[in-house]
């Protein structure tokens, strides 16, 4: 009888600390939201990594930076450090923006997903929004 109940504790105990690994680690992931390489370690091998590689999202930040005239301006919907700089901003911290020099991430993961967003797929927002938010539809 004691020895049920020793091994029922032992098995509680062992479920409760892979919950809380599994947890941590995925605290860890909205704090380092800046990092796409920090995804690559769980979702490397889908579908949507290896696409976002090729796209030119992934090359959005060296576009500007072979840009002549580029400036922080461009740094908005060219750079992932933009969203990081806001969010510095928001905390109090006084830094200066990023430029197309001192940025360091293209248009990557963490501009459009995180994982405790409650919408589809982990957007930041509603697909409808996040697009236009850069894409302006000002063709011609
Ligand atoms: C420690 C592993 C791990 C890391 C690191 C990680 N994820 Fe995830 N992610 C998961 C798991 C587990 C799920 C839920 C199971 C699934 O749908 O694949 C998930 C689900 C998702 C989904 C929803 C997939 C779907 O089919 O609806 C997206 C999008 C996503 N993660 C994006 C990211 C992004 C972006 C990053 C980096 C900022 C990231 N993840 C980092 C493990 C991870
Ligand atoms: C943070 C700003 C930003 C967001 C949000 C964004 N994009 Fe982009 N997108 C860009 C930039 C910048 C480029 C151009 C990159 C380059 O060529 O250097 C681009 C390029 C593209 C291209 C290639 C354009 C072409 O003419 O071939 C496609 C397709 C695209 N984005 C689709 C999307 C979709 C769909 C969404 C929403 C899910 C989205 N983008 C959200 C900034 C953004
Ligand atoms: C409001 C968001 C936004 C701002 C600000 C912005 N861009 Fe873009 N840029 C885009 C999007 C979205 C695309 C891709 C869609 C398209 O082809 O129309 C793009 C495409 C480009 C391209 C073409 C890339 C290619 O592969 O053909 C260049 C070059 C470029 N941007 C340079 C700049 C420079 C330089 C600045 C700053 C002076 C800047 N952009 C500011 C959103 C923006
Ligand atoms: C410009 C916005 C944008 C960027 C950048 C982006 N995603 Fe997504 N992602 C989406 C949208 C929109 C969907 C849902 C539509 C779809 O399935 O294509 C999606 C779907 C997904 C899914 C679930 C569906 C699938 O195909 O497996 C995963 C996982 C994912 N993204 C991971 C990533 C990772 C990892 C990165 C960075 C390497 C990334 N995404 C970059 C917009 C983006």
């Amino acid at each position: 009888m004691k020895a049920k109940y020793l091994i029922l504790t032992y098995t509680l105990f062992l479920f409760l600390a892979i919950s809380i690994f599994i947890i941590s680690a995925h605290i860890n992931i909205t704090a380092d939201e800046k990092s796409g390489d920090k995804c690559a370690e769980c979702h490397g091998n889908s579908r949507a990594y290896k696409e976002w590689q090729v796209s030119d999202h992934a090359k959005s930040l060296k576009t500007i930076q072979e840009t002549p005239q580029a400036s922080s301006q461009c740094i908005k919907c060219h750079s992932a450090d933009y969203n990081s700089y806001m969010n510095a901003v928001s905390w109090g911290n006084k830094i200066s923006p990023p430029t197309p020099k001192t940025a360091k991430d293209p248009v990557n993961c963490s501009v459009c997903h995180r994982h405790d967003t409650g919408i589809k797929c982990n957007l930041v927002m509603a697909p409808d929004k996040l697009c236009i938010s850069c894409h302006k539809f000002d063709c011609g």
